[in-house]
């Protein structure tokens, strides 16, 4: 005991990375409890900068575990290069663990997002990792997991059934069909990599639970992309907000201690769906620029915007985040106003709700609160009493509407550019 969860609470690349990084230092296990590749998580250590997509943050940690839980869609070709990436940057990664519970993602996952992606109705603007099949092969039950990666006989037969369901599929909608032959021969190189890390890591978390270490759980994307909860349907397919990391994990609800919710001090979103508070002028394009918000997977230029209190309020709310890690304060830096989002304008009703309907959402017009900018720069700051009294202000106003206390402020990405309050 305890374990502590760590999410994101707007539309995911909040810098959750660099937060677990610094997180970990009096930490004993990290485990990854949803989502996929299609997370990228950046941490920049001394002038060396990674990008973890699968693998959990604490992995940088020598004397930390580091699990891949149940909750996850790994795919194994992925995992593989990643490790062997890292190892060949120095990083030991034999402190890893995969849970023979993960499901697996295949090519013809990524495939078949891809053809959703193009003749589907609603466009998701999806990171085209095969997250929403894989997922969707779990619910139906014809998912493939992580114990088959040590029996490569039945790995091979259900891959290849899977395989040629989805075939099937492929040639129904005239795209060219997976060659599963060519396919099975990387799957079964990286299931003979990823074999000797495959464990039963519910019971090693329990354990480590019970030797009373400390876990962190690290969670992917943010509380807006939710499958329940998110903006849907334009949200990813796992359990985002801080609940997941229970079943996720495979840890009980009596076992978490504090939830941090990292929060970026404006707000971005990469795909499609609303944004209510999305800016479309030079703001916005300041805000990008500073703040380097170009996707860590796919390179995508990311939408930017004011902080919105209504959307991110609803997701601190759902998750029960009792301590905020702000990020990217620094970004803010040069702007001589800065906005937050107090409520929206729905056809003329005054509202501090997030709407489920995508559509009413989209309506939705913020309400703003304008305070004055600090005009200073805050990326040497160490202490909260270096902070300009403007950036403070704004700080205290933001955490008050979300209803949360500040625990870390974030001013750069190294990690000597973090302190606690
Ligand atoms: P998927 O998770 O690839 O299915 O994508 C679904 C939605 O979630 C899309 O809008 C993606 O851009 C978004 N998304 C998925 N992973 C991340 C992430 O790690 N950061 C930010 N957005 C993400």
């Amino acid at each position: 005991m305890p374990a502590d969860i760590l999410v994101g609470t707007q539309w995911g690349d909040e810098g959750k990375g660099k937060l677990i990084d610094v997180l970990t230092r009096d930490v004993d296990m990290v485990v990854r409890f949803q989502g996929g590749n299609n997370a990228g998580h950046t941490v920049e250590i001394g002038d060396q900068k990674y990008v973890l997509h699968l693998i959990p943050s604490g992995i940088f940690r020598p004397n930390v575990k580091n699990i891949v839980g149940n909750g996850v869609v790994a795919d194994p070709i992925g995992l593989m290069e990643e490790l062997k990436a890292l190892a060949a940057r120095g990083i030991d990664v034999s402190n890893l663990e995969i849970s023979d519970r993960v499901q697996l993602i295949f090519a013809y996952h990524k495939k078949a997002d891809a053809l959703r992606e193009s003749k589907a109705g609603v466009k998701i603007g999806t990171t085209g990792r095969g997250i929403g099949p894989a997922y969707s092969d779990k619910a139906n039950r014809c998912g493939i997991r992580g114990i088959e990666l040590r029996n490569p006989a039945s790995l091979e037969r259900l891959f290849r059934e899977q395989g040629e369901k989805y075939n099937r599929l492929f040639e129904q909608a005239g795209v060219e069909r997976l060659d599963l032959d060519a396919e099975w021969q990387k799957v079964a190189e990286a299931a003979a990599y990823l074999a000797p890390y495959v464990a039963n890591t519910a019971y090693t978390i329990a354990a480590a639970l019970k030797a009373g270490q400390k876990v962190l759980c690290e969670g992917a994307q943010g509380g807006l992309l939710d499958i329940d909860h998110g903006t849907y349907p334009f949200v990813t397919s796992s359990s985002t907000v801080a609940g997941g990391a229970c079943p996720g994990a495979g840890i009980p609800p009596q076992a978490v201690r504090n939830v941090w919710g990292v929060i970026k001090a404006y707000t971005t979103r990469v795909g499609e769906g609303p944004f209510p508070t999305e800016l479309f002028d030079e703001t916005g394009e300041a805000l990008r620029q500073e703040g380097r918000e170009f996707g860590a997977t796919t390179g995508r230029p990311r939408r930017c915007g004011w902080f919105d209190a209504v959307a991110s309020g609803y997701s601190i709310m759902l998750s029960g985040v009792n301590l905020l890690a702000v990020t990217k304060l620094d970004v803010m830096d040069k702007l001589p106003e800065v906005k937050l989002c107090v409520a929206y304008d729905i056809n003329g009703v005054r509202t501090t709700e997030l709407p489920a309907s995508a559509e009413v959402l989209e309506a939705a017009k913020p309400i703003y609160e304008t305070m004055p900018g600090w005009l200073t720069s805050t990326s040497g700051a160490k202490s909260w009493d270096d902070l300009p009294a403007a950036a403070q202000a704004y700080l205290n106003r933001l955490a008050e509407l979300v209803g949360a206390r500040i625990g870390i402020v974030s001013v750069g990405p190294r990690r000597d550019q973090t302190f606690e309050l």
